[in-house]
């Protein structure tokens, strides 16, 4: 009996030295190293991330990619990542090195591979030798890098949207190029999904003689019902990170704005379209909820806004595409933290209208009308702000989660132009764990 207890002990020991010293209070960070080739204030260089180890429990660096025809993982961006120059992936892990430093993680998969590659997901699932090529690579990864564990960011195929009820058709014009995966239908789900699972498997036998952690990033508009099995997946998985975000696009509806990553449905949208149902989906099919991790957008969405949108700027509302880019991110449909916040003030260039959430479930917008003098386009903005992103943290805390994920530091405000604080989206989430 006695050397049983004594086991027991043992077993919980290595299980919470591993992940357990975070339980509830994890402020996992993704890293987009990429967003270095930015011009100008949004360039993200390596030593920007050095204030963060204070608020992030865990960095997760993105992306590492997949090799589609040799199915190992490879370097996504071989010149920052290994380079002589940069060496991101050596240095990360020695920066790290400081009491009470962050884990760090290497992610795999993420959203940016070209749209031929994407099958590669789906057959890397499918046969032994694929899952141990896969796996092999990972193992030399790790004899060569000391990141603390891998983080699985697997691109399934996505949904199709679903628009809110009332909603004016839209044109998917270049859906193909828009969405990796296209028109493709998976006949061959479930195949995929006990793949996956065993690969997650083999993957976490591999990595817990080595003491590594394996967490999955569950990307939006991948149907977790259909490709997560949950019971048998949780196990061999130290953490999940739900990004329940971007629930609504300029890509995916480019005909309507609305709340791009509410922790709750309203009237006539679509129910399962927030945060608080992704949470439920995982903890109703067996996930503790330690594991579940909340993802927090640091980016806004944005939608052109004409001289058909309503003037009211109330969401969903009528719009056209994607808002014009940032002046630094230089992404259509998209603004940095630091790019909307410096639009809220009085006296800005392009001020925003700002409304916020007094209801703390959906989410902050902010607003510029069409212009009817001048017939410049407006700009519909959904974001998230230091106060919604603690709401979402407290949402987490009060469901007992694992805490929360933002992406990307990149896209927070890094240098703390806002208000003098650096990382303000992760801070403010951090903050009421
Ligand atoms: C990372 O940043 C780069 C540079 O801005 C961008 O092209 C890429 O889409 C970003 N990736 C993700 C997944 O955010
Ligand atoms: C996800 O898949 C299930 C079937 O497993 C289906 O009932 C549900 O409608 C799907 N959700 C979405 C958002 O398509």
């Amino acid at each position: 009996m006695k050397l049983i207890i004594a086991g027991v002990l043992a077993a919980l020991c290595i299980a919470t030295s591993a992940f357990g010293t975070h339980e509830h209070d994890k402020v996992v960070c993704y890293w987009n190293a990429t967003s270095f080739e930015r011009e100008g204030p949004a360039k993200f260089q390596i030593d920007d991330i050095r204030p963060a180890f204070s608020l992030c429990t865990h960095i997760v660096y993105a992306s590492a990619r997949i090799n589609a025809e040799t199915q190992e993982v490879v370097s996504g961006n071989p010149h920052l990542d290994t380079g002589a120059g940069y060496a991101f992936y050596r240095l990360i892990n020695q920066m790290k090195r400081i009491p009470d430093g962050p884990k760090v993680l290497i992610s795999i998969g993420g959203n940016d591979d070209p749209y031929e590659e994407t099958h590669k997901y789906l057959t890397l699932t499918e046969t032994n030798e694929a899952r141990a090529k896969f796996v092999n690579s990972i193992e030399r990864l790790l004899n060569d890098y000391e990141f603390d564990g891998v983080d699985l960011a697997w691109q399934f195929p996505e949904v199709k949207v679903k628009k809110n009820r009332g909603a004016i058709g839209s044109f998917f014009h270049g859906v193909k190029n828009l969405f990796g995966y296209g028109k493709f239908k998976d006949t061959k789900e479930v195949e995929h999904r006990d793949g996956f699972t065993i690969l997650v498997r083999d993957l976490k036998n591999r990595l817990r003689t080595r003491g590594k952690l394996l967490t999955l990033t569950v990307l939006p508009h991948v149907n977790s019902s259909v490709y997560y099995d949950v019971r048998s997946l949780i196990p061999n998985l130290d953490a999940v990170h739900l990004f329940a975000f971007d629930q609504k696009t300029p890509t995916r509806n480019p005909k309507e704005a609305d709340y791009p990553a509410p922790i709750y449905g309203s009237f006539g949208r679509v129910a399962d379209d927030n945060v608080d149902a992704s949470v439920r989906y995982w903890l109703e099919h067996g996930a503790p909820g330690p594991k579940v991790v909340v993802g927090i957008p640091a980016f806004a969405r944005t939608w052109k806004l004409t001289a058909d949108s309503q003037i009211s700027g109330v969401p969903p509302i009528d719009v056209d595409g994607p808002g014009l880019e940032g002046p630094h991110t230089q992404t259509p449909g998209l603004l940095s933290y630091t790019e909307v916040c410096t639009r809220l003030t009085e006296s800005a260039v392009g001020r925003l209208r700002r409304v916020n959430d007094p209801s703390k479930k959906y989410g902050s917008y902010g607003y510029q009308a069409y212009n009817e003098q001048t017939g410049a386009d407006g700009i519909w903005v959904g974001f998230e702000d230091p106060d919604t992103a603690g709401n979402k943290a407290t949402y987490a805390k009060s469901k007992g989660l694992g805490g929360v994920a933002v992406y990307d530091l990149s896209l927070d405000d890094f240098r703390g132009i806002c208000s003098g604080d650096k990382f303000p989206i992760v801070r403010g989430a951090k903050l009421k764990l």
